[in-house]
């Protein structure tokens, strides 16, 4: 069978990392492209690297012009996609790139976000730990699925082996993340010009302001955590695409090494996209740019009595489109590594 698809947000680095993954996905066809101020301009002309996708033109984003496919992307500005929810009814599966189907509490939408609250959808990122099962099993049965933050997942998947298995102390996380300008999407910002951020390093959203922190407590607390709290710092670096966050936590008194490694091990062994480096080992962003993979780099810190989990995505693959494509092959009963690549490009 050959589902249709259309997506929308599709000028933006979302929507085009979306059509970049479902343009070598068999089972998928691209019918329709939308936009908002672009809408009427060929899709080509805003994503030149889709040589595949030239024939397709952006159409205006509305219920009438998504509705009537199998599968809807929304990869629209957080706040936009919930107006489509009541008009995408019959749609079989919607898969939200956006924010607004993430958070189960009311309130941590109003601290953090305002505007209407939607309700929450099945969390796209699989390999999260959920109340000692994976999420992948939720998603499963999927029909609207809301895909995670980039930060927001790359923190919740280094974190949550640790929660689940008792041997680090959920109060006390500090996270640090190196973060591309891709992550703040594709309209013109002046923080995000070349000119600001080529040569430097620029904080951000700093002091417990950002967004994605009730999303990690959220996902964390699935984990297993009674009580998250966490002190979270992007820093913008100059790289396009690409999260590096280090991630620390206590560890809970009298576990020793081997049980710290083991609740990485267990967690991450069988999976192909989430893995656990060797001891001594970290990552790197250059070695999963393009790939759907989460590389983990796991030091124990006994002068600190800390653990330090060193994690790097691709934000618009693993943080965005490839954790969307993912969950859709779920919802879908394929296989669900389908369309995503465990290979990155490098140099
Ligand atoms: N970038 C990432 O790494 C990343 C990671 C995780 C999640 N996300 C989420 O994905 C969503 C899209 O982010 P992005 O980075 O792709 O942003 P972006 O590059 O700025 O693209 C936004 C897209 O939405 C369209 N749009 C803007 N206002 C709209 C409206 N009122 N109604 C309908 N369409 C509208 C734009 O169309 P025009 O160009 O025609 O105006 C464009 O196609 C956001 O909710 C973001 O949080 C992004």
């Amino acid at each position: 069978m050959t589902y249709s698809v259309a997506v929308s947000g599709a000028s933006g680095y979302a929507g085009g990392e979306i059509l970049r993954l479902l343009a070598s996905h068999p089972d998928i066809e691209i019918r329709t492209v939308t936009a908002h101020s672009n809408a009427g301009q060929p899709l080509i002309q805003h994503q030149p690297h889709l040589r595949s996708l030239a024939h397709l033109t952006l159409q205006d984003t509305t219920p009438n012009i998504l509705a009537g496919h199998d599968i809807v992307f929304l990869a629209l500005p957080h706040g936009q996609s919930g107006q489509y929810t009541v008009a995408l009814g019959d749609v079989p599966l919607v898969i939200d790139a956006g924010a607004d189907h993430r958070l189960t509490s009311r309130d941590s939408w109003d601290a953090f976000y305002g505007g209407d609250f939607h309700e929450p959808w099945a969390y796209g990122v699989p390999e999260l730990l959920v109340d000692g099962a994976k999420q992948r099993e939720t998603l499963r049965s999927a029909s609207r699925i809301a895909a995670p933050g980039c930060n927001a997942s790359t923190v919740s998947l280094s974190l949550a082996p640790g929660i689940a298995a008792g041997v680090i102390d959920p109060s006390d996380i500090v996270a640090v993340l190196a973060v591309g300008p891709s992550g703040a999407g594709k309209s013109l910002k002046t923080n995000l010009l070349a000119s600001e951020i080529l040569g430097s390093a620029n904080p951000y959203a700093v002091g417990g302001t950002h967004r994605h922190i009730p999303e990690i407590q959220q996902a964390l607390s699935a984990a297993g955590a009674d009580e998250v709290r966490i002190s979270f710092t992007p820093v913008l670096v100059p790289m396009a695409r690409g999260i590096l966050a280090t991630c620390t936590a206590p560890i809970i008194e009298g576990v020793t090494d081997a049980e710290i490694r083991a609740a990485w091990e267990s967690a991450y062994g069988d999976e192909t996209f989430v893995q656990l480096l060797p001891e001594g080992q970290f990552p790197r962003t250059a070695d999963v740019i393009g790939a759907n993979t989460a590389l983990i780099g796991l030091a124990i810190d006994r002068a600190a009595n800390r653990v330090t989990v060193v994690t790097a995505v691709d934000n618009l693959v693993k943080g965005t489109a490839g954790a969307a494509i993912q969950s859709m092959n779920l919802a879908l009963g394929l296989p669900e590594d389908r369309a995503l690549s465990l290979n990155g490009v490098a140099p």
